[in-house]
């Protein structure tokens, strides 16, 4: 037994069997270092802050205060402000998706969404069918409910659906999907493969979980059609009770320290989801959802959308020529059609922990791509993120890491 005069922490024997399965970000880690002056960061997954909306949310925020500042301070409904929730249904129905207030719950980010649906279908062992890589925060909230990864292959199309057809040995209790321009892979699911996973899943009666942050940061045509779109072209109902739980915030386009995500889904799985959020935050802030609501209702949010689009694309047009001159002869990388990231595959043999611990050492860092896998990582992929730095920034990091890379 250890004496008070000891250091150990009063709390390391204390842990609960899910307090120990839950494990510190790999990225959340990496950023600390990237925090030194001068630093330049393709790692996180930060939207471009020179383009947060600060003057018009100012204004915005001046308007809800002054018009109905009362209830913009007080507590409010966990199921979120309802004019948001029918302003999220109506985008819904504009597509076909017969969505209805009660199909929509606010949430504190598209991340507490993530963490709400393992709390309330995941029990230890579940088998969650993923994409392989997939988005390490998903695998992060999941693991703490003690889900078993069931690996997707995919390829520049998305996760591969033969492969779900053959690969799988067993049937998944769900399956998480992000089909536009993926974190990490950028790549964007094609219409067939759509098509088919809707199907497969209802066949399989395997509910799917779509999670779509980057739909509107979209560089060429308009984004493919939603899952949940292409499951309600054959169903007919006035509320949505379908198997898919779709997901999507504020987060890329307004700003991610608002904190304001939405779901929609089957409203028996709603009013689950209203009953463990309960327990976890009572609702998400008021404010933020007003502001976000009058941003939305206005048009903003559609002209922001436009904006950002438009600025990431140069950036992402920059750091892919870049990657192409400086990466040795057998790199790979996706060319995205949206979103905010580049993935790149090495030669085989090349290990991207090796180029990494060389370039940190030039002040320069991106993203491993091992802790984007469930299981078997493969250790020649990383991510490079172009949002957060401007063209000369990304100009001088692919400096940095041509040094790394010839050291
Ligand atoms: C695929 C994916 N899902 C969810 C999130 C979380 O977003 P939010 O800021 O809404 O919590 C992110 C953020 O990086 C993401 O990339």
């Amino acid at each position: 037994m250890k004496t008070m005069g000891e250091t150990a922490s009063p709390w390391a024997d204390m842990y609960s069997v899910r307090g120990r399965r839950i494990k510190s970000s790999a990225i959340r880690e990496l950023l600390k270092v990237t925090e030194q002056p001068n630093f330049v960061s393709f790692a996180g997954g930060f939207p471009a802050p020179e383009l947060f909306p600060v003057k018009e949310v100012a204004e915005v925020t001046q308007k809800i205060l002054a018009e109905n500042g009362e209830q913009a301070l007080q507590y409010s409904a966990t199921e979120g402000y309802r004019p948001l929730r029918e302003w999220a249904a109506e985008e819904m129905r504009k597509v076909g998706v017969p969505a209805q207030v009660e199909n929509v719950i606010i949430t504190t980010g598209s991340q507490q969404a993530l963490d709400l649906l393992g709390r309330v279908l995941i029990d230890k062992d579940d088998p969650v069918a993923v994409e392989s890589p997939t988005y390490l925060a998903a695998l992060q909230a999941w693991r703490g409910y003690g889900a078993r990864f069931l690996q997707i292959p995919s390829d520049s199309e998305g996760l591969s659906v033969d492969g779900l057809q053959e690969g799988l040995k067993e049937k998944p209790k769900m399956l998480y999907a992000i089909p536009n321009f993926q974190n990490p892979s950028g790549a964007t699911l094609s219409l067939k493969r759509r098509e088919q996973l809707v199907q497969w899943c209802r066949e399989n009666r395997v509910c799917a979980i779509e999670d779509d942050p980057y739909r509107v940061i979209c560089f060429d045509d308009r984004p493919l059609p939603r899952l949940i779109e292409l499951e309600c072209a054959q169903r007919e109902e006035d509320t949505y009770t379908g198997q898919m739980v779709y997901l999507t915030t504020f987060s890329k386009v307004l700003a991610p320290g608002l904190r304001v995500g939405v779901v929609v889904t089957h409203p028996e799985l709603i009013s689950k989801l209203v009953q463990a959020k309960q327990a976890s935050d009572l609702h998400t802030p008021t404010l933020n959802q007003m502001i976000c609501y009058e941003m939305a209702k206005t048009g903003f949010l559609n002209q922001q959308a436009r904006k950002v689009s438009t600025v990431y694309k140069e950036r992402m047009e920059l750091m892919y020529s870049e990657v192409k001159r400086i990466f040795p002869e057998g790199t790979k990388v996706s060319r995205p059609s949206g979103g905010m990231f580049l993935w790149v595959t090495l030669p085989e043999g090349m290990d991207a922990d090796d180029l990494w611990k060389k370039a940190l050492n030039r002040k320069v860092a991106f993203v491993p791509g091992a802790p984007f896998f469930p299981d078997n990582p493969k250790s020649n992929t990383l991510r490079l993120n172009f949002s957060n730095s401007n063209l000369d920034t990304i100009r001088e990091g692919m400096r940095r890491i041509e040094e790394a890379l010839h050291s």
